[in-house]
């Protein structure tokens, strides 16, 4: 090992990403990088890339054109730099990305971040290296875990991942393709890893995948577990006080695991479950496997379990075929979900997906005119959401100082960002707050033991606007 060496790792793309960046990282402290926060003064620079929309692909180039100004600068210093490409975009498009950025030393797919302390040194002393096989060995059994100390720098809150990859085949999506077939980490591994966390003073635990509930990792007792036994076990965990997981199929919302939103205090109420299209039409030729009705009826046996539940979706506008009449459709599930949120996308044709193939794509203009519905239809869900909670006692974990001096901001068990005036004392722990204010985004309140000194304390209400 040679002297402390400087690492930067910027995240694009989803929570999977940003949680393999971390793993990296804690694989990569041991042969002596030590993560910087600015490119300029890395000698490694590991960009984890996203492919899900053109878009975010083309970030990656532009990324990539300052981070050879970087290097061009750092050798005019006498010093090195190692560039790698990771995440999704390496696996999909490999050598091709050396061959459009020549300035790319390591170009390392998503399955294989656990070579990469032998990859750094291959490609540092023979030159461009292209690692992107699924290996049959699993990454997450050789990622080092993280110090406890790296555990407190990150906050109160973490990601765990449990499942990686898809089975599913949307028409549209490239995540079968970059993240390879579905995997369930087993039960032991997880908790393992949760007692670490805990241990380490984390409070908020979310169990992330490309297809969360279709978790089926093998238990202590041999058999697979689902996503609601895991649940169950993890909430019986010291220290681990809240539960939430992401992202979620409609496909796989199994009874026990609507049971568990009904059952488990410490799992929050709220609950990402992409949609994408409110029209039959449009989801059979996404290939999504479910109708608006089932959907329909998975939130209403959601919000029997727990009825003030968040619910949250992804949609696409300008899915090849879809018309003013299907696109009317989804603005009628989204008024009839009442959702607390929503991304919204336009349909991006990815190379090598079905999608990309169909002959009527829809137009660029009537996409955007679309989003633009489809976002307003969202705002106002949302805003209602938020009314809702005006006047409420909300219990908040608190993460992190606010932006003005004074503040600090946590979230509530509906994952909204909740602003008080309060000591930075309060950061890791869980209290009352009464909501007196609501931005589009965000609540105001005060501690409730504050609030009640200066007004009567206003009873909570079952329901959150919807
Ligand atoms: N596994 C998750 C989401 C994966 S990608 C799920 O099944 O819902 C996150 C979101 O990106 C998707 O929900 C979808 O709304 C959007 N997306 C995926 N591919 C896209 C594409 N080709 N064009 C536009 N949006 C896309
Ligand atoms: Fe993509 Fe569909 Fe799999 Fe989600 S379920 S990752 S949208 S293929
Ligand atoms: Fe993007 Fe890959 Fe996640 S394509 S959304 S980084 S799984």
């Amino acid at each position: 090992m040679t002297g402390l060496r400087k690492l930067f790792v910027k995240s694009f793309g989803c929570q999977m990403n940003v949680y393999d960046s971390r793993r990296m990282a804690d694989t990569l402290a041991p042969e002596g990088y030590a993560e910087t926060a600015t490119p300029e003064d890395a000698d490694l620079i590991i960009l984890n890339t996203c492919h899900i929309r053109e878009k975010a692909a083309d970030k990656v180039y532009s990324e990539l054109g300052r981070m050879r100004r970087l290097k061009e600068a750092a050798a005019e210093d006498g010093r090195d730099v190692l560039v790698a490409v990771a995440g999704c975009v390496a696996q999909a498009e490999g050598d091709e990305i050396i061959r459009r950025a020549p300035t790319v030393d390591l170009v390392v797919g998503s399955q294989n971040y656990h070579r990469l302390p032998e990859l750094i040194v291959r490609a540092g002393r023979d030159g461009p290296l292209v690692d992107t096989e699924f290996p049959v060995d699993d990454k997450f059994d050789h990622l080092a875990a993280p110090s406890a100390t790296a555990i407190r720098a990150r906050g109160v809150t973490a990601f765990v991942t449990v499942q990686e990859g898809c089975d599913k085949f949307c028409s549209f999506c490239v995540v079968p393709y970059t993240r390879g077939a579905e995997t369930s980490r087993p039960v032991v591994k997880v908790v393992a890893e949760v007692e670490r966390l805990a241990a380490a003073g984390v409070r908020e635990i979310t169990l992330i995948g490309q297809n969360v509930n279709a978790y089926h990792g093998t238990g202590p007792d041999g058999r697979p577990w689902s996503l609601a036994r895991l649940l169950e076990r993890l909430a019986a965990m010291r220290g681990v006080e809240r539960l939430r997981y992401t992202t979620s199929h409609p496909l796989d919302m199994a009874d026990d695991l609507i049971a568990a939103h009904r059952d488990l205090p410490a799992l929050m109420p709220q609950l990402h479950l992409p949609v994408q299209s409110g029209s039959d039409r449009i989801l059979a030729a996404m290939n999504r496997r479910h109708s608006c009705a089932d959907y329909r009826d998975v939130v209403a046996r959601l919000r029997k379990a727990r009825p003030d539940l968040a619910l949250t979706s992804d949609f696409i506008v300008g899915f090849p075929g879809e018309t003013d009449a299907d696109f009317a459709e989804t603005l009628g599930l989204i008024g009839d979900v009442a959702y607390a949120g929503a991304f919204s996308f336009k349909y991006s044709p990815r190379p090598g997906t079905p999608g990309a193939e169909i002959a009527e794509q829809v137009n660029e203009a009537v996409k955007s005119d679309r989003l633009q519905q489809l976002q307003q239809a969202i705002d106002r869900s949302q805003t209602a959401f938020n009314r809702g909670c005006v006047g409420r006692t909300l219990s908040v974990l608190f993460e992190r100082p606010g932006r003005h001096r004074g503040q600090i901001v946590g979230r509530s068990p509906y994952l909204q960002p909740v602003q008080i005036d309060a000591p930075a004392s309060l950061i890791g722990t869980i209290a009352d707050v009464t909501v007196t204010e609501m931005a589009s985004n965000s609540l105001f309140g005060a501690l409730a033991q504050d609030a009640s000194q200066q007004t009567s304390r206003v009873p909570a209400h079952a329901g959150a606007g919807a």
